[in-house]
């Protein structure tokens, strides 16, 4: 098999659904804004030179759906030869979709590809707008429907994750996350253009921009004992607070992958290599605990030691499950989500593969190490996770 280059990886800002700056921006827009982004940024390339474009979405449904990969790929001016399409494993999908663009660059069967995610949770809630369970089977198993929120619920409660310890993770996060935004270390973010609808003097509405260069969701004064006050969401006597989750974040982001005759041809500087992806399957009703059986089958493949690797992002779903897979991974904390995670950044879904793989070769990019992991959980009860190797 041949390598795959990750030549550009980058993304948009995740901004907060319905409140945040994204709110407005149709989804097609935002995901043809960051295409063409990447294109911009990769030395040489034209667009007639990529094969496909595969496109991450959870709920690919109203003004992200049909075939979003497809359309994009024309909003954004691909010759009418690139086609695109559409992936769906929820979570990972981003990442299932730079998996599979590099799959492709692999086997030979292509020299560019482009893989990426999308969602906006502002124009498509999660779970879609219509949910409609198979009858006879939800009767027998309403496990593999469980509410994500259940399943944080659950991962604490059968693995002894207290309220103190989700909470001060929690707050690390949104620390980490305003510390790295202070200091403009998410450089794998490009100003992206939000809508506004402005009330002009005639009393119409008038489209408008505004660049917005940083995610939106996280709270810099963030306390421990603010979080304390936080009512549990998902159940009664709960311990899973709005304060520990994962928000819901509008956003997009595109890796390209590249052959290395490809690179040779167009004098590309390529970022990192992806060694090695792969899924799991896990309980449903405790699909939070994903990360922590995908990421030794994933090593157990590459022939790679836990120990070898420098740098992780962990999608931190909640933080009872993200806690209890670092926890039982023996990953330090100092080494996982450096910059914050989606409890402070935000999970657009079918983007977050795409996402945290543009953060995590920054991360690695910033810190010069060599070996990254990339994983996360997936509702109906999976795990996910990728290897990375920088490129010298
Ligand atoms: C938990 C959840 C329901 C909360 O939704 P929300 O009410 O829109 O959340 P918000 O971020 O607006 O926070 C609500 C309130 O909590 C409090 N809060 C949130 N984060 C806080 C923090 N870090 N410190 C202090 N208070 C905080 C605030 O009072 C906030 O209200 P405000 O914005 O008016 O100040 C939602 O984020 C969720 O469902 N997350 C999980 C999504 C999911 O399941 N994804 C898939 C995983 S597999």
């Amino acid at each position: 098999m041949r390598d795959a280059y990750i030549v550009t990886s980058v993304r948009t800002p995740g901004c907060k659904r319905a409140k945040g700056a994204l709110k407005d921006t149709r989804p097609e827009d935002l995901l043809a804004f960051i295409l063409k982004s990447a294109m911009e940024k990769t030395e040489n390339l034209e667009m007639k030179d990529v094969d496909d474009v595969m496109i991450g979405c959870a709920f690919p449904e109203a003004e992200q759906g049909l075939n979003i990969g497809r359309i994009v790929t024309q909003i954004a001016g691909f010759p009418v030869d690139v086609s695109g399409a559409t992936v769906n494993r929820f979570c990972s999908s981003g990442l299932e979709a730079i998996a599979l663009a590099s799959l492709r660059v692999m086997a030979g069967w292509s020299d560019v590809t482009i893989g990426g995610g999308l969602e906006s949770m502002t124009f498509v809630p999660m779970v879609g707008n219509i949910v409609r369970p198979h009858p006879e089977y939800s009767k027998k198993h309403a496990d593999l429907y469980t509410s994500m929120g259940i399943t944080a619920e659950n991962v604490a409660k059968r693995y002894g994750i207290s309220r103190e310890e989700q909470d001060e993770f929690a707050c690390q996060s949104n620390m980490r996350a305003a510390e790295a935004t202070e200091k403009k270390l998410f450089t794998e973010i490009v100003p992206t253009p939000a809508t506004k609808h402005v009330l002009g003097k005639n009393g119409t509405y008038q489209k408008e921009t505004t660049l917005i260069e940083a995610d939106d969701g996280f709270r810099a004064n963030t306390t421990v004992e603010g979080l304390a006050k936080l009512r549990p969401v998902f159940a009664a006597n709960g311990s899973v607070t709005a304060g520990n989750s994962s928000q819901m974040t509008d956003g997009a982001a595109v890796s390209i992958v590249m052959s290395e005759e490809k690179v040779k041809e167009l004098g590309v500087t390529p970022v990192a290599k992806l060694k090695c992806y792969t899924t799991v399957g896990c309980r449903p009703d405790e699909m939070g605990v994903g990360p922590r059986y995908a990421i030794p089958k994933l090593l157990k493949l590459a022939g790679m030691d836990i120990k070898e690797i420098d740098l992780f992002e962990v999608n931190e779903a909640f933080a009872s499950q993200a806690l209890y897979c670092l926890r039982e991974l023996g990953v330090d904390q100092e080494k996982a989500n450096i910059h914050g995670g989606a409890i402070a950044l935000g999970h657009p879904l079918g983007c977050t593969g795409a996402k945290l793989c543009a953060t995590l070769l920054a991360n690695m990019g910033e810190r010069g190490v060599k070996y990254g992991v990339e994983s996360m959980c997936i509702g109906g009860g999976m795990g996910a996770a990728a290897l990375f190797e920088m490129c010298d």
